[in-house]
């Protein structure tokens, strides 16, 4: 079986953990710094096996040398931004939580295919990068499946039509400037530019962007963790069965649309090797407008982590 670590047992992490072991992707190590409760969750999910029948073995740790071997290893660990806090404060402490896991990854599972999840993602991704040294296309971010999958559902409830026809794209950036692209979202081959008038596909683009805020204000402590844990499942499940599948991931670029030295969200192949090919689509003068836009806000934000 292969060896997936889930570094942070909060909401998305557990979650993630348990989609993990559902789907039999592989054993599952849950690593957290709170002592006992990855154990305990770990555990609760092992009492849930023959109930749910999966054999995965899950087990908790505070330990890194128990994610000795992991093929793949999902960064979930951090903090959430709270009342009073500024940017950059979440800046510096999510940082050094990034920092200090990924030189345990690098240490530890050296081999391993590392997929973050951590906000701000797109920065939090790029430290991962520098830290752990791996190639490019073994470090890279869950944003666009996310974002995708909150667009394809908000489509889906306008529309009345089958979530599971839906292909939606948002690429950029993971939050204010991110880019859905309603030209490449598609209900069963059919571009909703011709489906919804353009002031309906605005309102719902608005939705998309606005998507984690609006979850956070429902629930009032916490943030979202269904969407994000599914989202980030789908891209294990693509890299350790090698599918070839293309979905808008956060990856490092060198050159391609333009940027350097920066991660972006955009379409990707996934396979066993990580990032197989970072796909180019050609992009009209307003779409790439808001790429720029997207691609300053990442670059505004690690010029502002290398000043802390
Ligand atoms: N090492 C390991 N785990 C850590 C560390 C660390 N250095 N620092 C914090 N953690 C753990 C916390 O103990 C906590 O259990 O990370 C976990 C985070 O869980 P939650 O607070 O429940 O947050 P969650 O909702 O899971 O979100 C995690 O994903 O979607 C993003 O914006 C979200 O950045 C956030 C991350």
């Amino acid at each position: 079986m292969p060896k997936i670590t889930v570094i942070g047992a909060g909401a998305v992490g557990a979650t993630t953990a348990q989609r993990i072991a559902e789907k039999e992707l592989g054993d599952v190590v849950l690593t957290d710094i709170v002592e006992g409760m990855p154990q305990g969750k770990a555990l609760d999910l092992m009492e849930a096996g023959q109930l749910m029948g999966y054999d995965s073995n899950i087990i908790g740790t505070n330990d890194y040398k128990d994610i000795e071997g992991s093929d793949v290893v999902v960064i979930t660990a951090g903090i959430a931004r709270k009342p009073g806090m500024t940017r950059d404060d979440l800046l510096r402490i999510n940082s050094n939580i990034i920092r200090d896991v990924s030189q345990n990854i690098a240490k530890y599972a050296p081999d391993s295919v590392i997929i973050t999840v951590t906000n701000p993602l797109d920065i939090m991704t790029y430290v991962s990068l520098k830290t752990t040294g791996f190639e490019p296309n073994r470090v890279f971010g869950m944003s666009g499946v996310l974002d995708s999958g909150r667009f394809a559902a908000f489509i889906a409830m306008e529309l009345g039509c089958s979530v599971r026809d839906i292909n939606a794209m948002v690429l950029g950036g993971h939050g204010d400037t991110m880019v859905p692209l309603p030209r490449f979202t598609t209900v069963s081959g059919v571009p909703i530019t011709e489906l919804m008038p353009g002031s309906t596909i605005q309102r719902l683009v608005d939705r998309t962007i606005n998507g984690g805020a609006e979850i956070v204000n429902l629930l009032k402590t916490g943030s979202a963790f269904y969407a994000p844990s599914a989202s980030v499942t789908n891209m294990v499940e693509a890299v350790l069965k090698n599918t070839g599948r293309i979905m808008p991931v956060c990856a490092y670029l060198n050159g391609e649309y333009g940027y350097s030295d920066i991660y972006l969200g955009v379409p990707a192949k996934l396979g066993r090797e990580g990032i197989a090919k970072v796909i180019e689509l050609k992009l009209e003068a307003n779409e790439k407008k808001s790429m720029d836009n997207s691609a300053n806000a990442v670059i505004s934000g690690i010029t502002a982590l290398n000043k802390l």
